[in-house]
């Protein structure tokens, strides 16, 4: 493997200067591989090193070459379950490739891996020639295929959309849709807790995962990182009227400093609940509710497993279309 000696890596902590830089690479990475993306910006990345997605920050660095910061690294790991694996992701600025400096990062990212005592790695990456390349490279395989879809709301099927009621009425008749904003009130989180670990029935093929596991402080924690960010959280759930169960929910968060951008987050029936329909019901009546809620969002995206054939009915029914892929690799270290 080329060594480049002058290349130093530096922890980034979330009140770093150097985080402006590092809003400066994710701008130049996304213009050169995924121009379809809304780059950081400089207060989302400092909420993200101080609280991840859920309150677990990652293990983040620089690579810095005479100061001038050409790669990010960051290790994730979580203490609710997965204990002995973690998730690595390595950029290196588009002029700075094929020196060894995406190599050095994941050597520097796996090694904390190892120390962590957790030794099997994954990475996820757009779907392209230098990410399979580095990732055979490194001993990676290829485990699950993932699709990025958005839904451009000018162009939604809102005439469809518009018969919530009706197919309520028609095909979940026993249930009731109930719009909640985010923090959620005290009374719902027991339900919603259990509800929640019924996304482990998404696909995940070849990928070495356990079930994800979602105590009421996880969930707390997922609403505090999410607001902090300044998103507004909006979610949707359906009630079994007889029994108050709830029985299905999504979410969907709207950038505060972007408005116009949304981003879906979990979409889940409960086991004993599917076939009627709620997945489409929870995520139309969440379309109906954002028109009201926020008119000036334009497009909301969605990642899916490849293979999640119900979701993506449900997506491309609403008007989802494929806009990138993507690929998680897994290896064991040794
Ligand atoms: C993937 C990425 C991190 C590689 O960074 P890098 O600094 O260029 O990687 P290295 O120079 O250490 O490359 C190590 C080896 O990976 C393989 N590799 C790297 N880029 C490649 C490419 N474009 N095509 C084929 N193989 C490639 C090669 O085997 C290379 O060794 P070599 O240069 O001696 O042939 C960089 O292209 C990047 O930031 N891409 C966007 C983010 C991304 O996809 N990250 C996730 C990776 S799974």
């Amino acid at each position: 493997m080329k060594t480049l000696v002058d290349l130093r890596i530096v922890a980034l902590p979330p009140d770093s200067p150097r985080v402006a830089d590092h809003v400066r690479l994710d701008q130049d990475l996304v213009a050169h591989d995924s121009p379809w993306q809304a780059p950081t910006t400089e207060h989302r990345l400092r909420c993200l090193l101080r609280d991840g997605w859920d309150g677990e920050a990652p293990v983040a660095v620089s690579a810095l070459l005479d100061d001038r910061v050409v790669g990010s690294g960051y290790l994730w790991c979580s203490n609710h379950d997965n204990l002995t694996s973690a998730w690595l992701e390595v950029s290196v600025h588009p002029s700075y490739r094929r020196r060894g400096i995406g190599s050095q990062l994941l050597e520097r990212l796996c090694n904390q891996a190892r120390e962590a005592g957790r030794p099997l790695v994954g990475m996820s990456s757009w779907d392209t020639g230098p990410a399979h390349g580095f990732a055979r490279a490194h001993g990676f395989e290829a485990r699950l295929a993932e699709v990025l879809r958005r839904q451009v709301l000018a162009q939604a099927p809102w005439g469809r959309i518009g018969r919530v009621p009706v197919v309520l009425a028609q095909h979940a008749p026993g249930y009731e849709l109930v719009r909640v904003r985010i923090p959620v009130p005290e009374e719902l989180l027991p339900g919603l807790a259990d509800l929640w670990g019924d996304i482990n029935d998404a696909p995940t093929d070849n990928l070495e995962i356990e079930d994800e596991v979602f105590p009421v402080e996880r969930i707390r924690s997922y609403e505090r990182a999410q607001t902090a960010r300044g998103d507004r959280l909006y979610q949707v759930l359906a009630r079994y009227r007889a029994s108050e169960e709830i029985s299905g929910h999504t979410i969907v968060a709207v950038d505060g400093e972007r408005p116009w951008l949304g981003d879906q987050h979990d979409t889940t029936v409960a086991r004993a609940h599917r076939g009627h329909r709620l997945g489409w019901l929870l995520k139309a009546e969440m379309l109906r509710w954002l028109a009201e809620a926020e008119p000036q969002l334009r497009q909301v995206d969605t990642w899916n497993a490849g293979s999640n054939a119900h979701m993506i009915a449900v997506n491309e029914e609403l008007g989802y279309r494929v806009v990138a892929r993507s690929v998680d690799v897994q290896r064991r270290l040794a």
